[in-house]
Parts: C-alpha cells; sequence; structure tokens
C-alpha cells in the first residue's frame, strides 16, 4: 500500500467565530465541528490531516511555507484574503503544493468584491457554497490530483 498522504486544512480571518458568525451564511457548525467532520473522512481514507486558523496574514503564510516540509497538498479557505492577498498567492505558488481553494458561501452570488479571487490562479481547483461538505469534497479532489502526481 501507498504511504499515506498528509494534508494542511487552513482556515484564515473570522473562521475561528463560525455557529456564531452569520450562520445564515456560513452554517450552523463551530470550526471545531467541522474540524472534526473533515478528520473523521479523512481518517476512514487514511489521510493525515492538519489544522491551522489564524487571523493574520503572515501567519497563515509561515503555516504554508511550513507545509512544504511535511504535508503533500492544501485545502485553504483563505476568507476576505482570497479577494486581495497578494502575499498569499506568491505563498501559494512559492511551496509548489497542489492547493484546492474552498469557501462555505457561493462567492459568486454575494457582494461584487467576493466574486474575483486573487489566490485561483495559484490553485488546482476551487469548491464554493457547499458549505462544510465543501471541505469533504476539497479532499477528493486534491486526492485526485496527488494520486496522479506520486
Ligand atoms: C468565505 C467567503 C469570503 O468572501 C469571506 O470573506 C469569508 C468566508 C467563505 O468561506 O464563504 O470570510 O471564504
Amino acid at each position: 500500500m501507498s504511504k499515506s498522504k498528509k494534508i494542511l486544512v487552513v482556515h484564515g480571518p473570522n473562521l475561528n467565530l463560525l455557529g456564531k458568525r452569520e450562520p445564515e451564511v456560513y452554517g450552523h457548525l463551530t470550526l471545531d465541528e467541522i474540524n472534526t467532520k473533515i478528520k473523521d473522512f479523512a481518517r476512514e481514507r487514511n489521510i493525515g490531516v492538519e489544522f491551522f486558523q489564524s487571523n493574520s496574514e503572515g501567519a497563515i503564510i509561515d503555516a504554508l511555507h511550513n507545509a512544504m516540509e511535511w504535508a503533500d497538498g492544501v485545502i485553504i479557505n483563505p476568507g476576505a484574503y482570497t479577494h486581495y492577498s497578494y502575499a498569499i498567492f506568491d505563498a501559494i505558488k512559492a511551496i509548489g503544493l497542489p492547493t484546492i481553494e474552498i469557501h462555505l458561501s457561493d462567492i459568486q452570488a454575494r457582494e461584487e468584491f467576493r466574486k474575483y479571487s486573487v489566490i485561483a490562479p495559484a490553485c488546482r481547483g476551487r469548491i464554493s457554497g457547499r458549505g462544510w461538505q465543501g471541505y469533504l469534497d476539497a479532499i477528493g479532489q486534491l486526492m485526485n490530483i496527488i494520486g496522479d502526481e506520486l
């Protein structure tokens, strides 16, 4: 059997408030509850997963750099940084790990400023508007890519 894959899941700013934050937009689950669902899903598939949440751009970039040492791929919800952080775009390019962009809400169906992702060209795929289930879909997308590549 092939060596089990390891994934970093990054949650960006304000996602620590999930459950309380605009539940009609982002759902009722807390970040811990979502992470548990991701972990259970990954464990059943023999995938290792580590989580990182920060409200700071620099800390997110450091976590991405760190992932070069151990991860096979990244799933990132960059929160509002999606729409303007060229530094996170650069970091994803720099580490060279296959990365899937994920959003709980459908960013195409909301305010104008959310429609554009500066991160997208650095990513291999995007899932948007599927709520917490989107993270599980993202694992599937990532595994297809990693499976093909490694
Ligand atoms: C989000 C969408 C972003 O526009 C927003 O700034 C977030 C969350 C989402 O998961 O739907 O913080 O990334």
